[in-house]
């Protein structure tokens, strides 16, 4: 299965532009069955204001960007995830939507939302939920969950192959870090598609990676370049849990010792 991320640098207030370089960059994509587009990608991120980020809200089912991702999904004969600015009736959700070539697949709400996003967003209330592609089982997370262990082991634990992260980063170098190490602990493929450029005081680190069950790192952006990077993938290297003949990860948990976890 080919898996892979679209690295670019949305513009804040260029629905129209953010449209058109996600439908070229699509397009220049070699074969894929998955790609990835970042966070917040119709709208941009720093919003200057929440009436700013209302008027550059989608609404799922209602939304010509989203039918644009279909269409390009039905095109190139893959599926897509892109982060999206959702507005539900008076709210925003900070989301990604997973689409086909045959329609909108499902969607998921942010939920550790980042800094100033919790003046803008209501946190995700629809969970982890994974889907079945076919080829694989996809969840999403996005961006700055990526500091929860709980995120990547819960979609892991609810059998996703490949955790899809459009992401915004800002934070020099930790997440990039930590992705090859939620991969390998979960045994899971991770696609993060960063940004990069600046808005307002904000700098996005791009730096987008792949990395595989094994920890291995298949494909790095460069910081601030505009590439989309595809890689071949073997889903059953995510279906086999066994760190050794005696080892299964997932079975060998003591449950019993974690109950904290679930504390508040
Ligand atoms: C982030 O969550 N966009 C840093």
């Amino acid at each position: 299965m080919k898996i892979g991320y679209v690295q670019f640098c949305p513009g804040l207030n260029e629905p129209e532009k953010n449209l058109a370089d996600i439908e070229r960059l699509v397009m220049s994509a070699e074969e894929a069955d998955l790609l990835v587009i970042p966070e917040l990608a119709n709208s941009g991120y720093n919003f200057a204001s929440k009436k700013q980020a209302f008027d550059l809200s989608i609404t799922i089912g209602d939304s010509s960007f989203i039918n644009r991702l279909v269409e390009l999904s039905h095109k190139q004969n893959t599926h897509i995830v892109c982060g999206i600015n959702e507005r539900d009736g008076d709210k925003l959700y900070n989301s990604a939507v997973l689409v086909g070539p045959s329609g909108l697949i499902g969607k998921y709400r942010k939920l550790h939302l980042f800094m100033n996003e919790k003046d803008i967003f209501e946190p995700g209330n629809i969970g982890l939920p994974v889907f079945d592609i076919g080829k694989a089982r996809v969840g999403m997370a996005i961006c700055f969950d990526w500091y929860f262990p709980e995120v990547w082991r819960s979609l892991a634990l609810d059998g996703a192959d490949i955790i899809c992260h459009p992401s915004n980063l800002v934070i020099p170098g930790l997440c990039q870090r930590a992705i090859p190490v939620h991969a390998l602990i979960n045994r899971v493929y991770i696609i993060t598609a960063n940004r990069f450029g600046t808005e307002r005081e904000l700098t996005f680190t791009g730096l987008s990676m792949i990395a595989a069950p094994k920890g291995e790192v298949m494909a790095q952006a460069g910081p601030e370049e505009e590439v989309v990077a595809v890689v071949d993938t073997d889903i059953a290297h995510a279906r086999d849990k066994k760190a050794t003949e005696r080892n299964d990860l997932f079975t060998d948990r003591r449950t019993e010792m974690y109950r904290r976890l679930i504390d508040t």
